[in-house]
């Protein structure tokens, strides 16, 4: 609980600047291949935030629920709410921690992206996050979850480090980092100076490898169903920097999958 009242505190920072930093982020593809994973049924994310994924997933026809632990992230997604068009699916949130929950209903599509899972900051939490997403699947539903692929060999072990991000007459922009590879945890401030001042916005991160994650899918009763570099279905190799893993219950591994296919194979879904 402490935890999550130090991300709320974080992603409060955040809040305000979150759509203008993800801009460049196209998330079409994400709602395309999320949107065929939720068949004719509802979504819940994990760490919904503004709703940068959740609003076009909802123009695809899939009404999202979401949870997160900042109240100022999901004002600002009441406010995109506020602007959507009449007839597209709703998008709706509230406050909760993505490591323990339980709404006492079932979803065909539960995913976590971004490396939003890296926010539970301590193994346990991580785990438990698959353990309450497979409580909450469907028989057939999927537990998706995107993250980058951890590259830390640039990384010194706690010594601070810092890569310019953008730099030019005006601003600059900044990370700074400290790495605890004995927890695998990451501590950044993204830093911006300008004409309007300066902004510091913090992320602590516990990342986790591929392989760690199918084991905590393991614990949770889950089995990785495939895995992607990307949401346009890329082969995932040893040089992938992110990947798009699925996951379905253990119990369905002898059924046959009604989305097995790569990539965003689909179905003619309207959105109004
Ligand atoms: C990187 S943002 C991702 C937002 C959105 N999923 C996206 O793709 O744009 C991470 C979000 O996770 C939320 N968050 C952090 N810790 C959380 C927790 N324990 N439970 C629920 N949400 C959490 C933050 O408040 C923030 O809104």
């Amino acid at each position: 609980m402490k935890d999550l009242h130090q991300q709320a505190a974080r992603w409060g920072q955040w809040a305000p600047y979150y759509d203008e930093e993800t801009r460049n982020q196209d998330p079409s593809a994400a709602a395309a291949v999320l949107s065929d994973l939720a068949g004719d049924g509802a979504a819940l994310e994990l760490g919904i935030g503004t709703g940068r994924v959740a609003f076009p997933l909802a123009e695809w026809g899939t009404p999202v629920f979401g949870l997160d632990a900042s109240q100022k992230m999901i004002n600002r997604l009441e406010e995109h709410q506020k602007q959507t068009p009449e007839g597209h699916s709703p998008v709706q949130a509230r406050i909760g921690d993505m490591a323990r929950f339980d709404l006492g209903t079932h979803y065909p599509l539960v995913y976590v992206i971004a490396s939003t899972l890296f926010l539970l900051t301590e193994q346990e939490d991580q785990v438990s996050c698959f353990r309450s997403a497979a409580r909450h699947l469907a028989p057939q539903g999927r537990f998706v979850v995107e993250a980058a692929v951890p590259h830390t060999s640039g990384m010194s072990s706690e010594r601070q480090q810092m890569i310019v991000r953008e730099m030019s007459e005006e601003h600059l922009s900044w990370s700074a980092f400290v790495h605890d590879p004995v927890h695998q945890i990451v501590r950044a401030q993204e830093v911006r100076v300008g004409p309007d001042g300066y902004r510091l916005l913090p992320k602590v991160m516990r990342y986790a490898y591929p392989a760690e994650l199918d084991l905590m899918a393991q614990l949770a009763g889950l089995r990785l169903e495939r895995r992607t570099a990307d949401w346009k279905g890329s082969p995932f190799t040893a040089t992938s920097t992110h990947h798009v893993s699925v996951y379905s219950r253990q119990s369905a591994a002898a059924e046959p999958s009604q989305a097995s296919g790569h990539g965003p194979s689909l179905r003619s879904k309207t959105s109004s």
